[in-house]
């Protein structure tokens, strides 16, 4: 059982393999958080760890009467309320029926039950029975009668904790909820920094590490999106942690839409950290009886540094959150003709690159922007999902039919939630488009933003986008959204519920993203937001790849590689190789570095082959050989970062090693030449000590690898890269551990 209650001491332990989560429904019904951490293994309660004290300015609550001791002011909380004498970060405001703003929640019941929760409407970690439990803990304002259901889901063997809560207004008057955060952890000490992904269009997910200062540090979003800016994916870990060890507790919320993630340090140097909706633009009306379902949040502690981190979230992702067909199948290697046409092109350009992309191995064709409406520029078009058959010369059936005769698979790209003014469907409905009335809007790449609060918004362009997917042999659909939203305004809203726009936008988006993943079991879905503005685990959950970054140059995509994979797997990354000079920087990296970089993810092409040289196109068939012989180890091994691209500005390397820890490949990318250079020497990880392996024609024990290292020949040129398989030898009377005996795989 991985939740135990103890009915004397009303302690709750929460046990996963390694870890322990601990809180308390302790005296006058306050729910304490304890502990997160190491497992501890009899379950003791760690309330004695509380030092009670009278501290001036913190008060009590009145049934602690002139115990100046008992002070919800510096108490650990494991839901922390607005207006009841904590002053710290809090995790739910309300505005009750009297005006008043104080909520202060007590426990009532709690519920255990095998298996996991479920969040109907939104994105959630998946498991069976034999995989972990559930816990509902129900609080209550007595006074209100305002519930607050905290879900907590406990996997076991990947050292998981996931939460969400549900808001139910048990008062007799409407109720806002002004803010309702998905988790708050309080830590007893701030010996911690504070790592966050932040970024831009282009240069998503850079990892930031700061110390954490006394009062509030926050990230998050307020565009509608999760956004290029901020990921909704934090961790604390102490000061020094590395790789390899130290504290490192992770954050990640799987949602779509705007976001905060705040970290507090208080008056005697603890810290909290909640993460939820932001509160920004948010206040959600509930009616008497009505609820409000909160996002998941999912936690994994270890103390064993950023790469076991990495690897519990990376692991629950792929075999927890990842769903349908295509969530463990191998992937198509692509080619997407957005670098190499933009709008330019009509059916015979698609066929001809199709002609090339086959002869050189690839197995999907996929059309982007252009192909439906008038849209031969990003100024008009979107909304009208209706193929542009004169464009194309051709209708989709014959385009598809012509590239599927060929060999190759065919794919085709959405932005579903976008109108343009300058567009069919603007004509018809200009009351779809989200504006406030009597103002003129924000402009973004000529785009507004559809109203999805809306179901006939969102039933119109179903039946779109269907008659498209049900004209052709589609498997594929990159499903874009290219602006920041703004000047939120729903007409089908009454004034009182315009903050719930922008949570109902995103329920709206999963809804149908629900509805056209089931309708089309068979089409690989890849998320994209101008690359990865919405690149979350609340995406994830519909979509198994996600394009990482309009930023195709491999020597940037070496930092938005690095910084993604923090959190999420790599088969989740969408990445391909693209043209030099590279369209956005202007840099020129070798082909074969471009390769290796694209090889960390969803692999693919983005360029125009039938410009390419023969010897070019020999390199490609090589990599994609290459990526078909690697493609189960890269979505499914181990994933290590290994040195850069901050820490060492000479060579960024990283590696991935199957749950056997048998077979691997090592990628290093030369990030800076110098004359008479020192010797660069990397050091491998997750092989096993004792086993033999061949690496690069000679043969090395696990042991010299992992803690001698790998000596690089001198690097010749700018960017060069290096792949090496990493090949275990069967040896005589050596047993080759079996991967359950080997590494805690999850399936
Ligand atoms: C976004 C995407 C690109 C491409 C363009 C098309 O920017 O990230 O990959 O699809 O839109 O307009």
């Amino acid at each position: 059982m991985a939740i135990i209650y103890n009915e004397t001491t009303g302690v709750f332990n929460l046990q996963t393999e390694h870890t322990t989560y601990q809180m308390k429904a302790g005296e006058f019904g306050f729910l304490l958080h304890l502990y997160y951490g190491e497992r501890l293994e009899d379950g003791s309660d760690l309330s004695y760890l509380i030092q009670r004290a009278d501290r001036g300015f913190s008060g009590n609550p009145y049934e602690a009467r002139y115990d100046r001791t008992f002070s919800l002011d510096y108490f650990p909380q494991e839901y922390s309320c607005f207006g009841n004498g904590d002053y710290r970060a809090d995790s739910i405001q309300t505005v009750n029926g009297d005006g008043s703003n104080v909520i202060d929640l007590r426990y009532c019941s709690h519920r255990i039950h095998p298996g996991k929760y479920t969040l109907p409407g939104l994105p959630a970690m998946f498991w069976g029975e034999d995989d972990g439990d559930s816990l509902e803990i129900t609080l209550k304002d007595p006074v209100t009668g305002i519930q607050v259901i905290l879900y907590y889901g406990v996997l076991e063997k990947g050292d998981i904790i996931t939460r969400a809560c549900k808001v139910i207004n048990g008062s007799k008057d409407r109720t806002e909820v002004r803010k309702a955060m998905s988790v708050c952890l309080d830590i007893n000490h701030n010996q911690l920094d504070f790592v966050h992904f932040y970024g831009r269009h282009c240069m998503e997910r850079q990892m930031e590490r700061t110390p954490l200062h006394h009062g509030k540090q926050s990230v998050g979003s307020v565009r509608g999106t999760s956004s290029h800016h901020h990921n909704p994916f934090i961790i604390l870990c102490d000061r020094h942690a590395t790789e390899e060890r130290g504290d490192c507790y992770g954050m990640m919320l799987l949602y779509s839409g705007c976001f905060l993630a705040e970290v507090e340090v208080d008056q005697i140097h603890q810290t909290r950290a909640v993460m939820g909706i932001h509160p920004d633009q948010f206040s959600f009306q509930l009616e008497p009886g009505e609820k409000l379902v909160l996002p998941e949040a999912v936690m994994s502690y270890t103390r064993k540094g950023f790469s076991n981190l990495s690897k519990n979230y990376h692991d629950a992702i792929r075999n927890h959150l990842l769903r349908g067909e295509w969530a463990h199948k191998r992937r198509p290697i692509l080619i997407n003709n957005w670098e190499a046409t933009y709008f330019d092109f009509d059916g015979e350009k698609l066929l001809q690159i199709a002609r090339d992309a086959k002869d050189v191995g690839i197995e999907m064709l996929v059309m982007d922007d252009g192909w439906f409406g008038e849209r031969d520029s990003d100024d008009s078009g979107l909304g009208d999902w209706q193929v542009n058959e004169a464009k194309l010369g051709c209708t989709l059936k014959e385009l598809v039919d012509g590239v599927n005769r060929l060999g190759l698979k065919f794919g085709i790209w959405f932005e579903p939630e976008m109108i343009c003014e300058n567009s069919r469907l603007y004509q018809a409905h200009p009351d779809w488009m989200m504006r406030v009335p009597g103002r003129k809007g924000n402009i973004a790449r000529a785009q507004f933003v559809l109203d999805f609060t809306r179901r006939d918004v969102r039933a119109y362009i179903e039946e779109a986008m269907s008659k498209v997917l049900d004209s052709a042999n589609i498997e594929y659909i990159k499903w874009d959204m290219n602006r920041s939203m703004c000047n939120i305004f729903s007409a089908a809203l009454p004034p009182e519920r315009q903050g719930e726009i922008c949570h109902r936008y995103v329920l709206g988006l999963y809804d149908l993203l629900e509805r056209l993943t089931t309708k089309y079991p068979y089409i690989l879905f890849e998320g994209c937001s101008g690359g990865g503005g919405r690149f979350d685990g609340g995406m994830l959950y519909y979509t198994p790849q996600i394009w990482c970054s309009d930023d195709t140059d491999a020597i940037e995509r070496l930092k938005i590689q690095y910084g993604t994979s923090f959190g999420y797997p790599i088969g989740a990354v969408g990445s391909h190789v693209s043209a030099c000079p590279n369209h956005q920087t202007g840099r020129l990296t070798p082909l074969e570095t471009r390769g290796t970089v694209a090889m960390a993810g969803s692999f693919g092409y983005e360029l125009d082959l039938t410009k390419m040289t023969e010897e070019e196109k020999n390199i490609i068939r090589s990599q994609i050989e290459e990526y078909k012989k690697y493609d189960e180890l890269i979505h499914e091994g181990d994933y290590y970062r290994l040195c850069g691209p901050y820490g060492n500005d000479r060579v960024t390397a990283w590696q991935f090693v199957d749950k056997e820890k048998k077979n691997g490949l090592f990628c290093a990318v030369i990030t800076r030449l110098q004359a008479n250079p020192a010797p660069l020497i990397v050091k491998l990880k997750g092989l096993q000590k004792d086993m033999r392996y061949e690496v690069n024609g000679k043969i090395y024990s696990g042991s010299a690898l992992m803690y001698g290292g790998m000596l690089l020949p001198v690097p010749k040129e700018e960017y060069e890269s290096f792949r090496y398989e990493i090949k275990g030898i069967e040896q005589e009377g050596r047993t080759v551990l079996s991967p359950s005996e080997s590494c805690s795989r999850i399936r």
